[in-house]
């Protein structure tokens, strides 16, 4: 199996899967007992606070909030913030992109009906947020804006400090999904200058069901999961100890692959976009490369309906992504595809193909023949009416 759908999630790195195992078996305690078993935990949980706070270069390792992963710390900041701005500053104003994950664009939605004004930013073809368009929406009344580092089905890079810095100027607090930079570009939060992060550990060679908050010190977050008061009284529920030592893991082994292996990854997607460019008549680049995160590529074939092309892909033993993987089961293009002008037609036909540290050279040159078999094939055949 080729694995080029590396977006949707990440397969979980030996390293950390060991630390997992380890964790649950050294840390069975629950980290808010008093007791020496609940202690031990709740002394492994400051360190694993404390080297994630120092990977995303966080002031202070209270900042770090533990989730359950990209979805709940999305949800988490963008109602969080955006209810706590108009309780305390009597702010009501949302701002994201049309390219946004539904973890941004449903809970913008649910604030609209909840009384609050929220714009969507649009984009331009290639994915970069209108900052004309920014500029008009950012007023006195701005609660939030919420505008994410790199996105899933392009990979574009957004140019986050540049918008915080435009929405810190009236008052508005800031929030980005880095849920797809992880492991991939640097995530320092002094540097982006935001108030709140999302990262998710599956997207990172870590398990599934565990995520950061990153809360800046003094930004003011109502907390809608209730419950007990644990981290901090900023997320209610058991503390879980082990998948968040994974986590911990996971961000220093995928950091350390970034470094030492980020410019082969880059390679390889270059090396697949002008293969199948080179190899498939009709085969297009949606977006731009050098704007976007080293491991992405969204590829359009003329003539081919992408569901169809992904599932004789599958057949041949090489996994890729039609739209999100949220998105397997909807035939229409995604908001993503629309959102940068594509047709239905287009964005049918496309396919986002996102790699990982363990792929090699060889798998792209097979991949890219493969597809140009399969593509000559279907567009040969008579349309299914
Ligand atoms: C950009 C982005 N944000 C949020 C999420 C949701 O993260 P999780 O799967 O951890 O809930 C995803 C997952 O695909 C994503 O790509």
């Amino acid at each position: 199996m080729i694995n080029f759908d590396q977006n949707a999630t990440t397969p979980v790195d030996e390293e950390v899967l060991e630390e997992l195992v380890r964790a649950t078996r050294e840390f069975s305690g629950n980290s808010s007992s008093g007791h020496s078993l609940g202690n031990k935990a709740g002394k492994f949980l400051r360190e694993c606070r404390e080297r994630v706070a120092g990977i995303l270069n966080a002031a202070d390792p209270d900042e770090i909030v533990f989730t359950s992963g990209g979805t709940e710390s999305d949800n988490a900041a963008v109602r969080g913030i955006a209810w706590a701005m108009k309780q305390e500053h009597s702010r009501d104003g949302v701002v994201t992109s049309a390219i946004e994950h539904r973890a941004v664009l449903a809970p913008c939605d649910w604030l609209k009906e909840q009384g609050f004004s929220s714009t969507v930013l649009p984009v331009d073809s290639d994915g970069l947020v209108d900052m004309n368009a920014l500029r008009d929406a950012l007023g006195p009344k701005t609660a939030l804006v919420s505008i994410m580092l790199a996105n899933n089905e392009i990979g574009t890079v957004q140019p986050i400090a540049e918008i915080a810095k435009m929405a810190h100027d009236v008052g508005a607090k800031v929030h980005t999904d880095a849920v797809q930079a992880a492991g991939k570009l640097p995530i320092d939060v002094q540097a982006l200058d935001v108030d709140s992060i999302s990262l998710s550990a599956h997207k990172f060679y870590g398990p599934k069901g565990v995520g950061v908050l990153y809360l800046r010190k003094g930004t003011p977050c109502h907390c809608f999961m209730l419950g007990g008061t644990h981290e901090g009284g900023r997320r209610a529920g058991t503390v879980p100890v082990p998948q968040i030592a994974a986590l911990a893991k996971a961000l220093e082994v995928s950091e350390r692959k970034r470094i030492e292996h980020g410019a082969e990854l880059k390679a390889l997607r270059d090396q697949l976009v002008s293969e199948l460019l080179a190899k498939i008549p009709g085969a297009h680049l949606n977006g731009k490369l050098e704007q976007c995160t080293p491991n992405t590529a969204s590829v359009r074939f003329d003539g081919v309906y992408g569901g169809h092309l992904l599932r004789r892909m599958d057949e041949a033993g090489i996994l890729a992504s039609a739209g999100s993987a949220c998105m397997w089961e909807i035939t229409k293009p995604s908001h993503v595809l629309t959102a940068l002008g594509l047709s239905d037609e287009q964005g049918g036909g496309t396919i986002r193909f996102s790699l990982g540290y363990s792929n090699t050279s060889e798998e792209v040159t097979q991949v890219c023949d493969t597809l140009a078999k399969l593509v000559t094939e279907m567009r040969s055949e008579p349309a299914v009416s």
